[in-house]
């Protein structure tokens, strides 16, 4: 889904551009800080309604202007060009457009324009805690499983009203009612999971091992809790350490791609300008495997 066209206005210092895009590769080139990054910037709005360098919108809206626009044009499956696009305001307010249509979600933008950022800093897929490699993983099966964005949704949810009742109830009957469809969730989401690592695990592995074939590489999915033990029954039996600790310890909030090179863990491993190589192979394959 390319986009062909990119209107972005009062954003950081672009008061406003209008751009047609290739829809194969674009090469954006300019002095130090002529807008370059901050037209990914854009882009990356677009697609996930923030930016990725920095959590305020305030800071992302041109100084001395009350908001933002980024426009954009993608060419669906039928080749339909489609007009998307958003709005912030200062107070955080934000307006989504699809085709037309105002009072869109957010997650419906992340549906047509599914985007992989490759920056800098962006190995902290690999060095920094399990949600960024979580993150790696849903965004795969967000775009190749229709229900998972309500499921997950739903899971969250539902964790917080069971961490809340942890706080006051005296016995486990007291949650098993939730922790029924909770538990349900959770299979189904940890399933979701396991079949999309299993789809794209080989194809990482080959790409990881083609930048970098001195190592050996493996890849592996960890669903948040130990392998066996249905969700149910492992909420059941660790009610009172769950309760001692005031929120649910284990389940699909701890899942985790597991990244070994040579059996090591990555960043025990491997250089920075190595890590750099390893996230650019995971990120490209990724994209490739949407598009087949
Ligand atoms: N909110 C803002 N309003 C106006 N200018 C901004 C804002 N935020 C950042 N800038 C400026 O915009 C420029 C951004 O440049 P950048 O996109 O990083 O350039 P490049 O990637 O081409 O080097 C910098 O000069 C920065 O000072
Ligand atoms: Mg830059």
């Amino acid at each position: 889904m390319p986009l062909t066209r990119l209107i972005v206005q009062q954003f950081r210092n672009i008061k406003a551009c209008d751009i047609e895009l290739s829809t194969g590769f674009n090469f954006i080139i300019g002095p130090n800080g002529s807008g370059k990054t901050s037209l990914l910037e854009a882009i990356y709005l677009l697609g996930h309604g923030r930016s990725f360098k920095s959590s305020l919108t305030g800071r992302v809206i041109q100084n001395d202007c009350q908001e933002l626009f980024v426009h954009g044009r993608f060419l669906n499956s039928d080749q339909f060009e489609i007009p998307i696009g958003i709005n912030k305001q200062r107070d955080g307010s934000t307006e989504v457009k699809i085709g037309g249509q105002s009072g869109q979600k957010l997650a419906q933008l992340a549906k047509v324009l599914p985007l992989q950022l490759i920056h800098p800093e962006g190995f902290e897929l690999l060095t920094d805690g399990p949600k960024f490699r979580r993150a790696f993983i849903d965004w795969g099966v967000f775009h190749s499983e229709p229900g998972f964005f309500e499921a997950w949704g739903r899971f969250k949810r539902l964790s917080k009203q069971r961490n809340a009742l942890l706080k006051t109830a005296t016995s486990y009957r007291e949650l098993s009612y939730w922790d029924r469809d909770l538990a349900q969730l959770a299979e189904q989401i940890d399933g979701w999971r396991r079949t999309y690592v299993e789809q794209m695990k080989t194809l990482a592995e080959e790409m990881c091992q083609s930048f970098l074939p001195e190592f050996e590489i493996k890849l592996g999915y960890y669903r948040g809790w130990e392998k066996d033990t249905p969700y149910g029954e492992l909420l059941e039996r660790n009610f009172e350490r769950d309760q001692s600790l005031g929120y649910t310890f284990s389940g699909p909030n701890k899942a985790d791609l597991r990244i070994k090179v040579n059996n090591t863990p990555v960043e025990d491993v491997l250089s920075r300008g190595q890590l750099k190589l390893m996230m650019c192979a995971l990120r490209l394959r990724k994209g490739s495997i949407l598009q087949s």
